[in-house]
């Protein structure tokens, strides 16, 4: 049950794009092992409490009948050296709903999102690793602007 207004048109599988609730953690929890965060709902909540109360963070779910099908994160990023944008942090549509509309419907969301905060751009890193989505970033009229190594330390 939920009566939140939905926040984009219903896809034609009649799911629905809502804002993420801090009871969703379980299901976004399951839908991030797929994109390979095994995670524990009790880190992932945390988490995802803590983005709930930023304002400059969004989280978008697609509802279904009784579970989610997707999830999207989108955060504003501000700069030094370029202009004020909109990046997608994470994305992940459930492996047997994909084909049906739910990943762009969480991307116009987001897009939504970053239009009324006044941003003109939006920015996403795909792994290369991640076959489907370029095809689908394509699709959505992204650019491929550039390729980069990315580096890590432990603190
Ligand atoms: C990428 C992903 C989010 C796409 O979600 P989806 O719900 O299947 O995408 P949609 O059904 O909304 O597709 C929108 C368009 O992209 C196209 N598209 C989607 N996946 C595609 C693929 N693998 N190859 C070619 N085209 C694809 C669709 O055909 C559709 O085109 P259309 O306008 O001609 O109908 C989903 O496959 C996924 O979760 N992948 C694993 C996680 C991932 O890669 N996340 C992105 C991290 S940056």
């Amino acid at each position: 049950v939920n009566d939140d207004p939905p926040l984009a048109a219903p896809t034609p599988s009649g799911i629905f794009v809502r804002a993420a609730r801090h009871e969703d953690a379980a299901e976004i929890t399951r839908l991030s092992t797929l994109l390979g965060y095994p995670d524990g709902v009790a880190e992932l909540g945390k988490r995802l409490s803590l983005l709930l109360d930023r304002p400059a963070d969004a989280v978008f779910v697609a509802q279904g009948e009784t579970t989610l099908a997707g999830w999207i994160h989108v955060a504003e990023e501000v700069h030094v050296v370029s202009e004020r944008r909109c990046d997608i942090l994470g994305l992940v549509v459930d492996e047997h709903a994909r084909g049906r509309g739910i990943g762009r419907a969480l991307v116009r969301a987001g897009e939504a999102w970053a239009r009324e905060r006044g941003l003109t751009r939006v920015v996403v890193r795909s792994n290369v690793a991640r076959t489907g989505s370029h095809p689908f970033y394509e699709r959505l009229a992204y650019r491929r602007i550039k390729t980069q190594h990315v580096y890590d330390k432990g603190l």
